[in-house]
């Protein structure tokens, strides 16, 4: 399927499936927008994927900023969301607050926050995917 024309935006695109989409869309010929919170794994992500692909620093758990990236890309096709911290299941005696906060701020509210911003801004026919646990 042909993706020419398409803006794809994924966060958490610089390894695993996140990634993955990202090689598939750019295959397909759309325009692809990476993110994650490390600038030099972008860079690096998005050399891979060679031109046109684009892509920017972005931690999902700061709101502001993910407001503005959004701002930044304007009107998108796809948004595609598989960012997130590794998840360490430990005994819930183990697991302080702070700890499962920072967790559900990165794979729970960094979601919300990042759909909160896109939605508005898809296209006719767009979507919006998670990957997620
Ligand atoms: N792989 C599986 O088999 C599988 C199965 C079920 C569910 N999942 C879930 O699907 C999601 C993606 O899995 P994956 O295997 O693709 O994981 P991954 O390879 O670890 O990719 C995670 C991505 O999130 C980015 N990231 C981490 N913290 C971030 C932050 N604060 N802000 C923005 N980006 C951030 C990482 O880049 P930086 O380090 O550069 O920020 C990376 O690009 C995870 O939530 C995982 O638990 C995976």
């Amino acid at each position: 399927m042909s993706l020419a024309g398409k803006k794809i935006v994924v966060i958490g695109g610089t390894s695993g499936i996140g990634f993955a989409r990202a090689q598939q869309a750019s295959a397909a010929g759309a325009d692809v927008v990476l993110a994650s919170s490390r600038q030099d794994r972008v860079d690096a992500a998005t050399k891979l994927l060679g031109e046109p692909a684009g892509g920017r620093g972005l931690d999902v758990a700061d709101g502001n900023a993910i407001a503005a990236f959004f701002e930044e890309v304007g009107e998108l096709d796809r948004l595609v969301h598989t960012a997130g911290v590794s998840l360490v299941v430990k005994p819930l005696a183990d697991t302080t607050p702070q700890k499962a906060r920072t967790v559900s701020e990165r794979r729970f509210w960094g979601a919300f926050l990042a759909s909160k911003s896109a939605a508005p801004r898809l296209r006719d026919g767009g979507s919006i995917t998670f990957s997620s646990g």
